[in-house]
């Protein structure tokens, strides 16, 4: 154990409000996510609600997903929403070239994504297509889903059932415009980028928040580029960053792994913050004051799928070193609430690291889900300063900080969140809550796993998932914490 590591939490001192949407999700049209995943149709024996299953549905909004991107992705400049609207049985089949080349029947279209948006109480956020699409596809687009009046697209969205527009607050100008999206440079996009936002209307009191598609990784070249020719018409600007333990062809197994994979994989997740600090940077020079957000609508890990299943369905079982990666993400997001407006992990259900994975009519929750569902009282809350003294976690000449910790205060409760970075080695932590005079009672949740590879199955879905947390103890204003290894935990201080 390293123990006395010493942490300050101020109370006292908010580094601003945590954007709910830093807890944000991603459904693409893409493996067994939209279908399988979350819409069933209406016909089929799992039960369901106007289609969606009544179990992903009841899980998801324990977890109060705050906002959810649609249709993708790379499906999102290859897709053509007037496909996807009208009388289902007449809605066109295509194959998914980009995902696994399987038909697309269009069941799942516009009016089905806002009807499982409302159902999970998220704002929607939509992703148009720059890629293949035109300017005036992404026109009538916004037109059908948000303008009140008579025009051509309004009414045809009566015709197919819905009366009133619907409310659409985030869109997105493509996405992976570096790649997927288009292979453009950064100067063709820009200009592209103004092109297309123009025809992005704001029809009555719908007001749209205009998201740029960012860079890719580290090109900070994009974000200079974007930035430079187009701020000011953009409310905010997309970041994709996916941790990759090994190459991309040779990712690495989501279960198979040996400590040295789980050191590299903690070590590319943390690299996120250098990633957000430096955009940021450059986003200053032209938006000193914060207006245009970072959205990170892309994070989380991509391993290679599980052996047996359709590569282009990017299929991946979850354990404790993707609860312990999420943790990080969110930390490091918290701790950049000033420009981070939000975040969406890549994938809902099914694809990547995902909360939720299916079989038939069978669900689990993921580690990763459970870690959402911990920090859920984080969302819209005031971030608070934190400073610490950290033991080192070692592996192999190379080292990082052994905790993560990220506090926030909302009602009068403070949240703590804590995760244990290291596979073998417990920490002792002595946490003190200063910059207030009452004193608090403390409720502890600990998630954790018997190796780290832990994670659940469809015969054992439980196996990792939160318990009471006893091994926190509170006197004179100071929490003695001893937070075993590969662990995440939240601490709820309540006023006595
Ligand atoms: O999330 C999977 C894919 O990763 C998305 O479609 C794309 O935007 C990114 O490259």
């Amino acid at each position: 154990t390293l123990s006395n590591q010493k942490v300050v939490v101020h109370a006292d001192w908010t580094l601003g409000t945590i954007n709910k949407n830093i807890y944000g999700h991603f459904s693409e049209h893409l493996g067994r996510c939209i279908y399988e995943g979350l819409w069933v149709g209406e016909d089929s024996p799992i039960p369901n609600t106007k289609g969606i299953r009544n179990d992903v549905l009841e899980a998801l909004q324990k977890l109060r997903v705050p906002v959810l991107r649609w249709p993708g992705g790379c499906f999102a400049d290859e897709y053509h929403w007037k496909d996807g609207v009208g009388p289902r049985e007449k809605r066109k089949r295509m194959i998914n070239t980009h995902w696994g080349g399987v038909v697309e029947n269009n069941h799942f279209g516009t009016h089905e994504f806002f009807q499982l948006c409302e159902l999970l109480g998220a704002e929607p956020y939509i992703c148009g297509n720059v890629g293949s699409g035109t300017v005036q596809e992404m026109s009538e687009w916004v037109e059908y889903m948000t303008f009140d009046g008579e025009s051509p697209m309004a009414n045809w969205r009566r015709e197919n059932g819905r009366e009133q527009p619907w409310k659409l607050k985030y869109f997105g100008v493509g996405n992976e415009n570096w790649g997927c999206g288009g292979s453009m440079k950064a100067e063709h996009y820009a200009n592209l980028y103004r092109n297309y936002q123009t025809y992005v209307r704001q029809y009555g009191d719908n007001k749209l928040y205009k998201i740029a598609g960012g860079p890719n990784v580290d090109d900070y070249h994009w974000t200079d580029v974007l930035m430079r020719e187009a701020h000011w018409m953009m409310d905010g600007l997309s970041l994709h960053y996916y941790t990759v333990p090994g190459t991309w062809g040779h990712k690495g197994s989501a279960l198979d792994f040996d400590e040295q994979e789980w050191f590299v994989t903690v070590q590319k997740a943390l690299h996120m913050d250098e990633l957000i600090t430096r955009h940021s940077t450059i986003m200053d020079r032209y938006d000193p004051k914060k207006r245009v957000g970072l959205i990170v609508d892309e994070w989380g890990n991509w391993f290679d799928v599980e052996p047996g299943t359709n590569p282009g369905f990017l299929y991946q079982q979850n354990t404790m070193r993707d609860a312990i990666v999420a943790a990080v993400h969110l930390h490091v997001f918290q701790k950049h609430c000033g420009r981070v407006q939000m975040a969406n992990l890549a994938q809902m259900v099914n694809v990547l690291q995902a909360v939720i994975l299916t079989e038939g009519d069978k669900m689990l929750l993921t580690p990763t889900y459970h870690v959402l569902e911990m920090f859920k009282e984080h969302q819209d809350a005031e971030a608070l300063a934190i400073h610490g003294t950290f033991g080192e976690y070692e592996l192999n000449g190379a080292s990082l900080p052994q905790v993560s910790v990220s506090a926030s205060k909302k009602d009068g409760k403070v949240l703590v969140s804590l995760c244990n970075l290291s596979h073998k080695d417990a920490a002792g932590l002595e946490i003190e809550l200063r910059g207030t005079e009452d004193s608090y009672v403390c409720n502890g949740l600990i998630l954790a796993g018997d190796s780290i590879g832990a994670h659940n199955t469809f015969e054992q879905p439980d196996r990792v998932a939160p318990k009471a947390f006893d091994g926190a103890a509170l006197s004179g204003g100071k929490l003695r914490v001893d937070l075993p290894a590969a662990s995440v935990v939240t601490l709820t201080l309540e006023v006595k």
